[in-house]
């Protein structure tokens, strides 16, 4: 074993205002699984993480909800924390962007770049809401594209066409939020002259810091010349107003990863064997990594490093990144309930079968991650069910039942366990170089090689025949031996299988080094089943209620949440395809509660004769008795769909931002049921 490093890991800051999803958490396993099998080698790995709590998006969300930014923040902080623990990411501290660390941090931050000749201030024209009085950023402007003129698109690129533009550019610009065409004006912004660390990122680009694909990109931004960065916000802000600059505030991207620095000063406050100091000063001897998705890189390997340079930290030692999750080979998608998020998916699947999934994808690289629900179940089931504990419980009965749970005190197959522990520096390496997928194919062949073992060894033969029980011990105890072995090098992926393990075999918490000692003459407990298999209709379930997700999230459903929709318009249309929905006007015949669904009401609908039973997530604004009798609109002939609950036969239309603000009804006078919409 090497010397004991002293290792400091962050992860991105998730941001306040929005349920943790699938695809953040590649991000959050992976990270947990790198610091985990760091601690697993005896080396002093600290994880933190934090809150992104500023910025505009959480101040108008906070606002549509009619609480103020703190109390939004507070409560998704508690929802992020409790998905976060449930996934078993197990961070050393969790903190919030939005805390006195992070206030002084950013201060000082600003401060020695200010005095360093860092920050300049000029005079910028920005788009304005005259209703709201407020600057708009760029995607709370919407108008056409000016190349494709596809209606509704962001200040700042076109879904459409992918054309990237100003947000003066735009045709009939409009605010997402008041609707009002914004107007241009005038305002001090200051910035932070990136160009003065050229010199400085394009020595740290060319050293070991950064993936190839990444160094490259980054490369090209040098090229192209580095422009100031614009670090501050106008009010109304939700972030830190700047003391002698009132009314300015940092911009949320500028504190956002000093975030990292506060999270660890808060765990310093607890922890008087920390010094902050010695972990982030500029001389520093301890090792610094972020993982990031590729995304947020030119945050993290341009501005970051510079402000840190600039205001005399240590840089970080790495910055990992890793692309994005597609599940089923596309986009995460609320429509096919692939959109799923954290909490969902804990309510019907266990969270280290997507740590292991993931653990079997991941390799160094900055590639898409699939999730292919149907690959997902059958690898679990083969490789963790099938394989890893298979051994356990082949051999376990036998020594319980046969030896009062006692392994033999020595054994035959001495070689093959060495074997098995001398793979031991090999899988580390590559646990090491964040090539977790290849990890997991190493130890994947060694449990095959255990069940041969068994398989040749046939120890349920051997029980059956007299005067042989020295042999069947010895058996069943080298398959317990593979197995902890195993255990071993999958505690970083699946901790909670390796704590279940560990009190099965009876033995200390496992770690990377105990691997050498076989466990001989030693009494284990009585196996319970350690894992069991996923069956598809956990997955279906899982799947279908994320569609009922989607029915009533506040921010999901489009168009029904405003121009302030995280959904883009969908691909354009043509007028056969529109003519192809039926909408019909139908009479709500009877609205009933959904036992066990938070959000769906069952509706009875009649069509002018005929009747429907469809779902609709609209209990937050409705009560069933506020429906009966009353009409609305239809998908008459959309293809009826099978949910959790039952089968839905139509779909109705509803418009409003969502939560108590969504109508559904038509009006009475002259609609009848059956009356066709056009
Ligand atoms: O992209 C995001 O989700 C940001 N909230 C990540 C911030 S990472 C760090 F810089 F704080
Ligand atoms: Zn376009």
């Amino acid at each position: 074993m090497t010397q004991p490093r002293q290792i400091l890991v962050t992860s991105a800051l998730p941001y306040a205002n929005g349920a943790i999803h699938l695809g953040h958490l590649v991000e959050y396993i992976q990270t947990d699984i790198w610091v985990r099998f760091q601690k697993l080698r005896g080396h002093q790995c600290l994880y933190v993480c934090a809150d992104d709590a500023h910025g505009t998006p959480i101040m108008l969300r906070a606002q549509r909800e009619g609480i103020t930014p703190e109390e939004l923040i507070a409560r998704v902080g508690e929802e992020h924390r409790a998905d976060f623990a449930d996934f078993h990411i197990g961070f050393d501290n969790f903190h919030s962007t939005h805390s006195e660390e992070n206030r002084e941090l950013a201060m000082l931050i600003y401060t020695r770049l200010r005095e360093g000749g860092h920050i300049s201030t000029r005079s910028i024209k920005q788009a304005f809401d005259p209703e709201e009085k407020m600057f708009l950023p760029d995607r709370f402007i919407k108008g056409s594209c000016p190349r494709c003129k596809t209606p509704d698109q962001y200040g700042d690129s076109c879904e459409h066409c992918g054309a990237t533009y100003a947000p003066t550019d735009l045709i009939d610009p409009v605010s997402a939020i008041s609707g009002a065409t914004p107007v241009e004006k005038e305002t001090e912004h200051f910035f932070f002259e990136l160009g003065d660390f050229e010199a400085m990122l394009k020595e740290w680009t060319a050293g070991d810091h950064m993936q190839p694909e990444i160094r490259h990109k980054l490369n090209e931004w040098l090229d192209s010349g580095l422009r100031p960065w614009d670090i501050t916000r106008d009010a109304p802000y939700f972030g830190f107003e700047i003391p002698d600059a009132p009314g300015k505030y940092f911009y949320v991207w500028l504190d956002a990863p000093i975030g990292y620095m506060a999270s660890f000063r808060n765990l310093c406050a607890r922890r008087a064997d920390l010094d902050f100091d010695a972990w982030w000063g500029a001389d520093s001897g301890t090792e610094l990594y972020h993982f990031i998705g590729k995304d947020i890189a030119y945050f993290h390997t341009l501005f970051w490093p510079a402000m840190l340079r600039g205001a005399g930290f240590r840089l970080p030692s790495a910055v990992f990144c890793h692309g994005f999750l597609t599940v089923n080979g596309q986009k995460m998608s609320k429509s096919r309930g692939t959109f799923i998020m954290a909490r969902t998916y804990l309510e019907h699947l266990d969270a280290e079968y997507l740590r292991y999934y993931y653990a079997a994808k991941l390799g160094s690289g900055i590639d898409d991650l699939d999730l292919n629900l149907e690959d997902f179940m059958q690898r679990v089931n083969s490789d963790l069910v099938g394989k890893v504990v298979n051994i356990a419980s082949r051999c376990a009965g036998f020594i319980r039942k046969r030896f009062g749970g006692r392994l033999s005190a020595s054994l035959s197959e001495a070689a093959l366990i060495d074997s098995f522990a001398a793979r031991g520096e090999a899988i580390a390496a590559l646990y090491e170089q964040r090539e977790f997928g290849h990890a997991m194919r190493e130890i994947m062949a060694l449990a095959d090689q255990a069940n041969q073992y068994i398989d040749e060894k046939k120890p349920w033969v051997i029980a059956k025949e007299e005067g042989r029980d020295g042999e069947l011990q010895d058996i069943c105890s080298t398959g317990i031996n593979l197995y902890r072995i195993l255990i071993a090098y999958l505690k970083p992926v699946l901790p909670v299988l390796a704590e279940k393990s560990e009190a099965f075999l009876n033995i200390a918490p496992l770690d990377w080094a105990a691997v050498a000692t076989p466990l001989v003459d030693h009494e284990i407990n009585k196996f319970k089943p350690l894992m069991t298999r996923i069956e598809k209709d956990r997955i279906d379930a899982m799947v279908d209620a994320s569609k009922d997700d989607l029915a009533a999230r506040d921010d999901s459903a489009s168009p029904a949440s405003g121009p302030l929709h995280d959904d883009p318009i969908a691909p354009e249309i043509d007028f056969d395809d529109f003519a192809k929905l039926d909408l019909r006007v139908a009479r709500i015949v009877r609205a009933e509660h959904v036992e066990g669904a938070d959000k769906l009401l069952r509706l009875t609908l009649d069509l002018g004769g005929e009747t429907r039973n469809v779902f609709a997530g609209i209990k937050s604004a409705y009560a069933p008795e506020d429906l009966e009798g009353r009409l609305t609109v239809m998908v008459a002939n959309l293809k009826p769909r099978k949910m959790r609950f039952g089968v839905s036969e139509g779909m109705v239309l509803a418009a409003g931002p969502g939560g108590k603000d969504l109508w559904i009804l038509s009006p009475d006078e002259g609609a009848q049921p059956g009356m066709k919409v056009k």
